[in-house]
């Protein structure tokens, strides 16, 4: 089989996190700040990255702008001739460091909202003030000119919101938003009799989003992920697992994707050994379920299975404790009417209480 570069690389510089959201989905034990890669070790990995084939750079956490030294990576990150990419709250981002972000060359911001109003926004981030915030943040973003994606993350207490989110996307100047129905993998998990949408709120997110890609067409890209406890086919993860993508977790470990060390059978090897090519390459880990040779049935035979791989690795693990199983979510898996039968419990648990993230420290640089 013939192994592609990866296009995409998500560089998750820190889990700190001033936000506790309870549908983050970082794994539920969260990289210490002491294990953290240093500047010059990113900058290395940067240029491996690029010399692979990477085109894009994802700069994510928790928080990146809890890193210190953000500015200095964008900087390095664009001079090894990646496309930058910043995925943040805004909470930590001075007009200051905006501007600095913009001499280092930074591309492009993807903004989070947590809602649409301060009520909703505050209380599932878990930290007061920070709508405020971050509606600060994307007015500089908008004056600076940087090209923004919105990236509404929505569940069954905020769907209703969806409209709104659409129209601020317009209105903060934003070339696309990103209708994300939470996915639940790691910390999320804990979350699902809180966050799981009903079956009905999904089907009208769906509605939603055809609509608004039609009316909006050449104004605004609308990316939508669905809810897909309630959908018949799985998504095609990470675009197929190791043909598309990799991420680097704050230590140093490199993973075919986010919720890959909720596989525990799996070894992941780490850039202060060994090389980013080789990892890609040669690493047990990524050669796990790259291609179709692990399938099993229903889908070695499936007419499907090269469009989407059987689904995902992680949500098969953590429903099923079996990451070689068909994606629970399709409907020809044996335990697909028990996780909709599932999904539709948890929809009904009204105002479940949430469980807020626990974040290893709260420390961003202060906003001006
Ligand atoms: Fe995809 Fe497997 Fe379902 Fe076929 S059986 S649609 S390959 S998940
Ligand atoms: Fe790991 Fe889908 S999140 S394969």
């Amino acid at each position: 089989m013939t192994i592609p570069p990866p296009i995409a690389m998500l560089a998750e510089l820190t889990h700190r996190c001033p936000l506790s959201c309870p549908y983050c989905s970082n794994p539920v034990e969260l990289a210490r700040i002491d294990t953290e890669l240093d500047t010059d070790t990113w900058e290395r990995v940067f240029n491996e990255a690029a010399q692979l084939g990477v085109l894009q750079l994802h700069l994510s956490g928790g928080e990146p702008a809890s890193r210190r030294d953000l500015v200095a990576l964008v900087k390095a990150a664009r001079e090894a001739g990646l496309y930058t990419n910043l995925i943040t709250s805004g909470i930590g981002l001075s007009r200051r460091r905006l501007d600095e972000l913009d001499s280092a060359g930074l591309d492009h911001i993807q903004l989070s909202l947590q809602g649409t109003t301060p009520e909703m926004a505050d209380e599932i981030g878990g930290y007061r003030g920070g709508y405020k915030r971050k509606m600060g943040v994307a007015g500089w973003i908008a004056e600076i000119g940087f090209p923004l994606t919105l990236n509404a993350v929505l569940h069954r207490r905020n769907l209703h919101q969806l409209p709104r989110a659409l129209e601020m996307a317009q209105e903060m100047g934003a070339r696309r938003i990103e209708v994300a129905t939470v996915q639940f993998h790691g910390w999320a998990l804990k979350n699902r009799a809180a966050l799981m949408p009903t079956r009905a709120q999904a089907a009208e997110a769906t509605r939603i989003v055809q609509d608004a890609r039609a009316t909006l067409k050449g104004k605004l890209v609308v990316d939508y992920v669905p809810a897909d406890y309630h959908d018949e086919y799985p998504k095609r993860c990470m675009g197929g697992w190791g043909t598309t993508g990799l991420n680097v977790a704050p230590d140093g470990l490199v993973l075919p994707c986010h919720a890959a060390q909720s596989i525990s059978h799996l070894r992941f090897e780490n850039v202060r050994d060994r090389g980013l090519a080789d990892i890609w390459y040669d690493s047990a880990a990524f050669n796990a379920y790259r291609g179709t040779d692990w399938m099993a049935e229903p889908c070695k035979s499936c007419d499907r299975r090269t469009v989407d791989f059987g689904g995902c690795r992680c949500q098969a693990m953590a429903i099923l404790g079996d990451p070689g199983a068909t994606d629970p979510v399709c409907v020809k898996s044996p335990h697909h009417a028990r996780l909709r039968a599932d999904a539709a419990a948890f929809a009904e648990e009204g105002d479940a209480t949430l469980t807020y993230r626990l974040s290893p420290g709260r420390s961003v640089e202060p906003a001006e």
